[in-house]
């Protein structure tokens, strides 16, 4: 018999076997100072283009003061408990009630993290005799969630319509098969490379197929919409999304999540959502902070345009230069490069030390072998002169990509580990 860790000690996996020479730097780097456009990187100032603090609030001076007030007044602990138990209070409800408003909505419920709510809420809103049909390229929340079902699961290809409609056509016979319902998940806007998701045509679909919809709308909230309620206020289909999800990790820079749905199937939820039910309440510190960030979303739109701003200027100007922006439709804002991960490496190294752009790097097995992907989060914080000083910097970039710079710079990781 084999030692557990074995395998541990032998493959690292495919990320990990980069883990000398990215550690501290590519991943898990430490970015200093006040959350905002320019931070500071290993001592050097950086202009930041990775952080999803969409819409500023993160170091909002009023934002700051309520979060403090609260951490004041509440402390880090209350309430102690489960919300069923005893950690409810008249504040969570009143979140729940202005979320629920804000998405148009009957009812919400507060989830404590979204990766962790998403995945409980799959859970709870089908049995063994029910079918998943869902997007390749969902999150990993979504995956996960899918991981937990007993019953039949269909993925269909990538914002891929007719793939859909395929795969509905099979869930809906597995289903009539099982005497089980179709929950078909799709993300609002797709986090890596930010197209929205194809709302509009998925709910059309509902004309022809039984199925209930549940949306992560993780990057459209706040950012998407006449009002910013996210990516189905944008495509006009709010009212069919049958399970509304998003984060307060993004638009709200704070902590936790939460669902919206009729009253019917949220009151359901609440007495099912494993995650709330044997998890801790969300903090009232985190509470109170939510609700006056969602004070801010409704009453200070200028926010939304300030953002949308910087978003169209660097997208534009990043398109003018000739990159590669694939089809995002959305403030994600992702530029393909063709390179090695050791290329990649070098480029992002080059980046940050000579042009103090601080932005992801997202390589294999993330993307395919071959594809450099810079992804970059514009936010409201970010001014013109950081959307020109970047462009100039890409370019930059590009050409030494292009003229092999970064590929003799990095032949000796190439020779240590390959590509
Ligand atoms: C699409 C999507 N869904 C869910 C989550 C998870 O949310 P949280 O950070 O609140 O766990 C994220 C990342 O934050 C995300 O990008």
């Amino acid at each position: 018999m084999k030692d557990l860790f074995e395998k541990i000690y032998r493959d690292k996996g495919p990320l990990g076997k980069w883990a000398s020479h990215a550690e501290g730097y590519f991943v898990f780097p430490k970015l200093e100072g006040e959350i905002s456009n320019r931070m500071k990187f290993q001592g050097k100032d950086v202009i930041t283009w990775s952080i999803n603090d969409y819409l500023g609030l993160a170091n909002h001076p009023e934002i700051r003061k309520v979060d403090a007030e609260a951490g004041i007044k509440y402390g880090s602990a209350y309430p102690m408990g489960a919300r069923m138990m005893s950690g409810h209070t008249s504040l969570h409800e009143q979140l729940q009630d202005e979320l629920a408003a804000f998405v148009n909505k009957e009812a919400a419920y507060l989830l404590n993290f979204g990766y962790q709510g998403m995945l409980s809420t799959i859970d709870a809103l089908v049995n063994k005799h029910d079918v998943i049909v869902y997007d390749v390229d969902a999150h990993a929340c979504i995956i996960d969630g899918v991981r937990l079902h007993m019953g039949k699961r269909f993925t269909y290809k990538h914002n891929d319509v007719e793939s859909l409609e395929k795969n509905l056509e099979r869930a809906t016979k597995m289903a009539e098969h099982t005497g089980g319902g179709v929950l078909v998940i799709t993300e609002g806007v797709f986090g890596m490379r930010g197209e929205q998701g194809r709302l509009k045509e998925i709910v059309a679909l509902k004309k022809d197929y039984n199925f209930r919809l549940l949306v992560d709308d993780a990057h459209g909230f706040g950012t998407l919409g006449k009002t910013g309620a996210g990516a189905g206020e944008e495509q006009g289909v709010q009212k069919d999304i049958d399970v509304y999800f998003a984060t307060f990790a993004k638009s709200m820079a704070g902590t936790g999540a939460f669902i919206a749905a009729d009253k019917e199937v949220i009151d359901y939820l609440k007495y099912n959502l494993r995650s709330q039910m044997f998890a801790k309440s969300l903090q009232m510190q985190l509470v109170v902070g939510a609700l006056k960030r969602l004070d801010m979303l409704r009453t200070m739109p200028e926010l939304k345009e300030n953002l949308w701003k910087i978003v169209n200027a660097l997208q534009s100007g990043l398109k003018e230069r000739g990159f590669d922006i694939g089809n995002t439709q959305s403030c994600v804002t992702p530029v393909y490069l063709q390179g090695s991960v050791p290329e990649a490496m070098a480029l992002v190294r080059d980046l940050r030390e000579k042009h103090g752009i601080f932005c992801s790097i997202v390589v294999y097995p993330v993307v395919p072998k071959g594809v450099i992907l810079l992804r970059m989060i514009p936010t409201a914080t970010h001014t013109l002169e950081d959307v020109e000083e970047t462009l100039i910097a890409f370019s930059a970039i590009r050409e030494r990509l292009e003229n092999g710079t970064y590929k003799r710079l990095s032949a000796a990781v190439v020779a240590e580990l390959g590509e």
